[in-house]
């Protein structure tokens, strides 16, 4: 693909990783992802990020069909994470720019990923200024967002916010605008990227929204370094809003089953928890967790208030996949959902308490008690996870209406 001019002298130069399924070694990308760079032309020359080793040479010859690589005067490292650095070798030996900008905790995160160098290192905090010429860039930290050094670049002059991983998705196409995809599909992207990357951070979400409203930045092209740009003004405020939105994390009347099992009792069990929510109302997903990775599950946990989790008795524990897919949801700090605990024992039955620990540890409390069940279940037990699920129903109708009063 060619280089793409996004705005007047300005271009993205970035690669579409098609085959990209791992995202990080922590994440799924299922659709695939890109890494995006851009450069913008002016009296001085700057280029925003670099990409993934590897993709480095794709970048540098896109930004040969646009200028000889030593008219680079400036490398803008917004982020130091190897997604977006590791091409920084590369074209730091092909610039060999003026000065390689960065804010002070990427200096810090400069040197833990490259050691010294003797690379011209210009720090800028937020609120700094850099002059191209005829346009100039604002500098706008963004501390955990999703990392210390993060920082974002803005162009007032073309009303262009490059934003780094924020309002990143994972989407692999060569459309290279949001308003030429699907809105769902992209809605749903921004949310699975959000939920297992960025949620942690929601508060410094909220403070950049309001520094962005506050400080009356006009956004005309919010420009991430992952997926899609977006250019049209409807677009650019309903990003910045649904940002917003799953930062706040309202419960919503919708429920999550997720479970492992060794003999299918705790499946079954599963199963009849779905259809006492489902017949009192609540729209549920239940994942097997062999089938589903642990990403997929915080995809889905995004839009539910309630998590009910199942595992049998495993040497007097729980499975490890259940244990594992908790590990990351809690890590990804949910807040405001209520959980429940249930599954199949044979003897010694530590799996409900052991599961109520991870809740608890999450901050959701379980208004029903757990259900355990030895070995098989009968229809009684059936029954009473049914009813389980219609006590839970009733719960999460309460626990969302005192979120919304
Ligand atoms: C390898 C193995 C280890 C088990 N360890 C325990 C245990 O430590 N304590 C216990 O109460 N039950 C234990 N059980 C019994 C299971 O919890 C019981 O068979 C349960 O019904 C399995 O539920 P499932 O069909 O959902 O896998 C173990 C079963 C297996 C196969
Ligand atoms: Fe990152
Ligand atoms: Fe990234």
């Amino acid at each position: 693909m060619q280089p793409l001019s996004i705005a007047n002298d300005v271009f993205w130069l970035g690669d579409i990783d098609f085959e990209s399924r791992d995202f990080h070694g922590y994440s799924r990308s299922p659709l695939g992802t890109t890494y995006n760079a851009y450069l913008i032309k002016d009296e001085k020359n700057a280029l925003f990020d670099t990409v993934k080793e590897g993709h480095g040479p794709i970048l540098l010859e896109k930004l040969r069909q646009v200028l000889p690589p030593e008219k680079v005067d400036y490398i803008v490292v917004n982020h130091l994470e190897p997604d977006h650095s590791g091409a920084l070798p590369l074209l730091m030996e092909a610039c060999r720019p003026e000065a390689l900008i960065c804010s002070p905790l990427g200096k810090k995160s400069l040197e833990g990923h490259f050691g010294s160098r003797d690379w011209p290192v210009r720090v800028v905090t937020s609120g700094e200024t850099l002059s191209l010429g005829g346009r100039s860039v604002r500098f706008i930290e963004a501390r955990m967002l999703h990392w210390p050094d993060s920082m974002f670049s803005y162009i007032p002059e073309e009303k262009l916010l490059i934003s780094n991983d924020a309002f990143g998705q994972n989407i692999a196409s060569t459309a290279r605008f949001a308003d030429e995809v699907e809105p769902a599909l992209l809605r749903k992207s921004l949310s699975e990227y959000y939920h297992n990357i960025i949620l942690p951070y929601s508060a410094q979400v909220l403070k950049i929204l309001d520094a962005i409203a506050g400080q009356g930045l006009s956004v005309e092209i919010l420009a991430p370094d992952h997926g899609l740009i977006f250019r049209r003004p409807q677009d650019v405020a309903s990003t910045l809003e649904a940002y917003r939105d799953f930062a706040l994390q309202r419960p919503r009347k919708r429920a999550l089953i997720i479970y492992d099992t060794m003999w299918r009792s705790t499946e079954r069990m599963a199963h009849a928890l779905c259809r006492g929510l489902a017949d009192n109302g609540v729209e549920t997903v239940v994942l097997n967790l062999k089938q589903n990775h642990h990403s997929a599950v915080m995809t889905e946990l995004a839009a539910c208030g309630l998590l009910a989790v199942g595992s049998p008795t495993h040497n007097n524990g729980i499975l490890p996949l259940v244990a594992a897919s908790l590990t990351y949801l809690k890590g990804l700090r949910p807040k405001n959902r209520i959980g429940a605990a249930f599954g199949s024992y044979g003897w010694s039955g530590e799996n409900t308490k052991i599961l109520g620990e991870y809740l608890s540890a999450m901050d959701m409390p379980q208004p029903v008690d757990p259900l355990k069940c030895p070995f098989v279940p009968d229809a009684a037990v059936l029954n009473a996870c049914e009813a389980m699920g219609a006590s839970l129903a009733a719960a999460l109708e309460k626990h969302c209406a005192a979120a919304c009063s």
